[in-house]
Formats: structure tokens, sequence, C-alpha cells
């Protein structure tokens, strides 16, 4: 008999017919009732970061052998219920690396010369001429970038800032390997004299029972006068009304979101807020990454309902 695969919401015609050539596939659900349901005679799941992928979901699927995640996080997911049932979970690492990095530069810039606003002022018909003060913004020149969380992410988004002649400080469990800071040009700093002394803040740590809340009150507070938050790695890792008490009172300069806190729900006190960059969660958005990450997660279940080994399993 053909393998059973659950794909939760549509992605690419060529990666339904990929998967339709191996297996019965199913494609989409109306919410976690009928993930509960559709679960029960499925081998293989292929989920979104936005499916809660717990211990019940885990549980009713009682044939199922592999979990692809279409993400590099996989904080959706009940890692430990996976575990102990002998399932396998993958996700998407390092395809997606540049086209994030890329993106959590975009929110970098785009806080630092208020591009926002100053194109919505723009195409409101408000520009009556050149103007010594209209929408001054921060240089990045020999600032200091501070990297919370050097994986795949944190390197390539240090990687550019080379290029905008910044100095980077990071911040990660382990320390780099000297050659590799070197290499990088990155100097190691522990988390608060990181917050206290940078002028952009860039968040890539992944959220886990430790990450949750590892930027919170205390340290928001902490961070340099006339600073600046980028966050495009998960929202719970950061208090989010502390950071707005300080959008708020001007004393940060501004913050690039890509993730919230209880998304696709945001705090609607970032919405008054003119210093701030707020995206939908696109990080990896681009055609060719959304493809490539695709064709990875299919290839992944292709894999394990085979009896091979996953391409990209999230522990070995
Ligand atoms: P990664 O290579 O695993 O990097 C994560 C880094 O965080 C590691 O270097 C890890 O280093 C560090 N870290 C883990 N726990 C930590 C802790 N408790 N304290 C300090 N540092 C810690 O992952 P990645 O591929 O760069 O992706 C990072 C995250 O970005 C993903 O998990 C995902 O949530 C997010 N993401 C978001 C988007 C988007 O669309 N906005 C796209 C892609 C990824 P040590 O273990 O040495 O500490
Ligand atoms: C996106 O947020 C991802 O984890 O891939
Ligand atoms: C601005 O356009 C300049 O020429 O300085």
């Amino acid at each position: 008999m053909r393998k059973r695969v659950l794909l939760t919401h549509p992605l690419f015609e060529e990666i339904h017919k990929k998967l339709s050539s191996h297996f019965e596939l199913e494609i989409g659900i109306e919410g976690r009732e009928d993930l509960l349901r559709k679960i029960q005679d499925k081998d293989g799941l292929l989920c979104f970061l936005k499916d809660p992928v717990d211990r019940e979901v885990i549980e009713r699927g009682k044939n199922l052998k592999v979990i692809a995640n279409y993400a590099v996080g996989y904080d959706n997911i009940d890692l430990r219920a996976a575990k102990e049932r002998g399932i396998i979970v993958t996700n998407t690492p390092d395809l997606l690396t540049d086209a994030t990095a890329d993106l959590t530069w975009a929110l970098i810039l785009a806080v630092s010369r208020r591009i926002v606003p100053a194109h919505l002022f723009t195409v409101e018909g408000k520009f009556k001429g050149w103007e010594a003060r209209l929408f001054l913004g921060k240089d990045l020149q020999g600032k200091r970038l501070g990297i919370v969380g050097m994986g795949r992410i944190g390197k390539a988004v240090a990687r550019r800032a080379r290029g905008f002649s910044m100095e980077v400080v990071y911040y990660s469990r382990r320390r780099l390997k000297p050659r590799e800071e070197a290499e990088l040009c990155v100097r190691y700093l522990p988390l608060d004299e990181l917050l206290e002394s940078s002028d952009v803040v860039s968040i890539h740590v992944p959220l886990t029972e430790e990450t949750e809340n590892l930027i919170n009150r205390e340290r928001i507070l902490k961070m340099k006068r006339g600073s600046i938050l980028i966050n495009t790695a998960r929202g719970p890792v950061i208090d989010e009304e502390a950071l707005i008490e300080r959008l708020r009172e001007g004393s940060l300069f501004g913050a690039g979101l890509d993730v919230y806190r209880g998304e696709p729900n945001i705090n609607p006190e970032f919405f008054k807020l003119e210093n701030v960059v707020l995206l939908p969660h696109i990080g990896s958005a681009t055609e060719e990454t959304r493809l490539a990450m695709a064709h990875l997660a299919a290839d992944n279940i292709i894999a394990v309902l085979n009896g091979r080994p996953p391409l990209t399993p999230v522990w070995r």
C-alpha cells in the first residue's frame, strides 16, 4: 500500500507532484481538530511553523514516522513527544540563511534611515523640496552591531556588516573558535555588555526554554540610549511590553520586527509607533528560497518513508 502524507497547507505545484509520485498525498487542514483527524492514518507530515505539532497531535499519529517542518526553527513541534515515539523531525537549515540575513539588513536599513515613514510622506504628496533636517536617521558606519545567537543566520548577518563598516560583537552560549572570530571580524561579549554598548542589536537565537524572554524587561532597559533592536528570530525571545515603552518614550531609536509573541496577533501598541518597521514573518520569503526549502522538506519525507536517513534531521 502507498504510504500516506499530509501537507498542512498548499506549497508549490511541483512539490505536490513530487510527493504525489511517491505517496497518497492529502493537502490542507481546517484548523486543529481537522489536523487531529487527518494525522491518524498518515506516515508523514509536512507542516508549517504556524502549525502546533504538540504531544496530542503526535500521539494521534499512530503510523507517523517523519515530521518535516517547512522552516529552520522547530519550536512549534514537541520534540520530546516525537523522540519518545521514534518519529524523525527534520527542518530546513542553511538554504534560508542568506534570505533571512538579507531581510535582517533590510530592517536595519529601514529603521536607521526611517524608510517607511519617509515613503509614506512622499506618496502622500508632502515632499515640498529638499530640507536639511528631513527624516534624519542614524549612520551605521563605525557603529557597533551586537548579534545575539551566532549561528548560521547570525554569522551571515555579521558578514554583511563589513560592507557597512560596522564593528561586530556577539553573544552565544558557546564562543566561536579564535580562528572563526578572526575570519568573521567579530568579538565575543557577555549579553548584558553587548546590550549596553551596541548601537544595533539583532536577535538570532532559536526559541527554546532557555531563550524565551532572554531579552527581558531588565535587559531591554539596559539597551543603549538611541539604539535599534531587530528581531527576525522568534517573538517570545523579547519582552514586547518593555520594548514598546522604550520606543514610545523615544529612548530607543527604533525597532524592526518580523516575528511576534502570539503571532499572527500583534500587540496593537506597535501600530501607534512611528519608529517601528513591522513585517509579517517573511524572513525566508524569496521565490528561490521558499522553493528550495519545499524541495528539502519533501526530500526528507521521501528519504525517511523509503527507509533512508533524513537529509536534515534536527537531532542526530
Ligand atoms: P542556528 O544556526 O542553530 O543558530 C542559533 C544560534 O543561537 C546558535 O549559534 C546557538 O549557539 C545560539 N543559541 C542557542 N541557544 C542559546 C542560548 N540559550 N543563549 C545564547 N545563544 C543561544 O540557527 P539559524 O539557522 O541561525 O536560525 C536561528 C533562528 O532564526 C531559527 O531558530 C528561527 O527561529 C529563526 N528564523 C527566522 C526566520 C524568519 O522568517 N524570520 C527565518 C529563519 C530562521 P550556541 O548553541 O553556541 O549558544
Ligand atoms: C522561519 O521562521 C524559520 O524558522 O524558518
Ligand atoms: C544630496 O543630494 C547631495 O547632493 O548632497
